[in-house]
């Protein structure tokens, strides 16, 4: 089983948009997938049209009685399950906070699903808190969207910083590009440089308005635009993904 985080400290950069269109691509593909919605704003929920199962959810979420698989909806695609988020979800952090080893937690919470998911996908608030150590220790790569925007690096080291103070520095961060706009040449350079930096990855998401046009209808762009430039750079993603992880040697604790 492979958990993916999508995570930046930064909003609207994409984090949701790719986790819907990897998750898809991945379900498509007849892989067993979940997806964690861990924004209390539930944006991916709302996408996959599905809401928390009852009560007290956050505390169930971490709780030691409560398996996730009881927490877990299908959804309308085959092999996609979800773990769905509202606004009470806010609490998730001091929820966390309550038990014991709450780094820990979110990777011993996971681990009963091993034989049940190939493919699990953490999808981030854009935040630096108690719950995004825990995502770091579960995961087993960070997947970060990075705007072409002049502060993209400092943030990036930001949150490498964050990961070494976690003491999950082990865990490796996979920067790609994000809502590239080549018709602005701040972007254009900037992608440049950044991909010449060296870690980025080699797949590119352009700045389209067929991920818009997706988004409006709900549907994930896998299947609302499969030939569309961004989907055919979704599809590259997964595809490097899945060879980066594929000669990974870091294994979560
Ligand atoms: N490649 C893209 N092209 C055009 N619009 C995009 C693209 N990626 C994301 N968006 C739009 O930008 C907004 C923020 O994207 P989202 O994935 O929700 O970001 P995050 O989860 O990081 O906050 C959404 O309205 C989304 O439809
Ligand atoms: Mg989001």
């Amino acid at each position: 089983m492979h958990v993916v985080a999508v995570w930046s400290i930064k909003g609207g950069v994409g984090k949701t948009t790719t986790t819907v269109a990897l998750a898809t691509l991945a379900a498509l593909q007849g892989l067993r997938t979940l997806v964690w919605d861990l924004d209390p704003q539930g944006a991916l929920s709302h996408w996959f049209r599905v809401t928390p199962r009852g009560r007290r959810a956050p505390r169930k979420l971490v709780s030691k009685g409560t398996p996730l698989a009881e927490l877990v909806r299908g959804s309308d695609l085959p092999n996609l399950d979800i773990l769905p988020a509202d606004l009470s979800h806010r609490a998730l952090d001091t929820a966390l906070a309550r038990r014991r080893r709450p780094a820990a937690r979110l990777a011993l919470k996971l681990a009963p699903l091993r034989e049940v998911y190939d493919w699990v996908f953490l999808d981030c608030a854009p935040s630096v808190t108690l719950v995004s150590e825990a995502v770091l220790a579960a995961a087993t790569a960070v997947l970060v969207p990075v705007v072409p925007s002049s502060l993209s690096l400092r943030t990036l080291e930001q949150m490498r910083q964050f990961a070494g103070e976690a003491g999950t520095a082990g865990v490796p961060l996979f920067p790609f590009l994000s809502m590239v706009d080549r018709r602005r040449r701040l972007h254009r350079d900037n992608a440049q440089a950044l991909v010449g930096a060296g870690t980025f990855f080699n797949a590119a998401i352009p700045l389209s308005s067929a991920v818009e046009q997706a988004a409006e209808t709900l549907t994930p762009l896998p299947l609302a635009a499969p030939t569309s430039a961004a989907a055919q750079a979704f599809a590259a993603l997964w595809q490097e993904l899945q060879q980066r992880l594929a000669t990974l040697t870091h294994r979560p604790a």
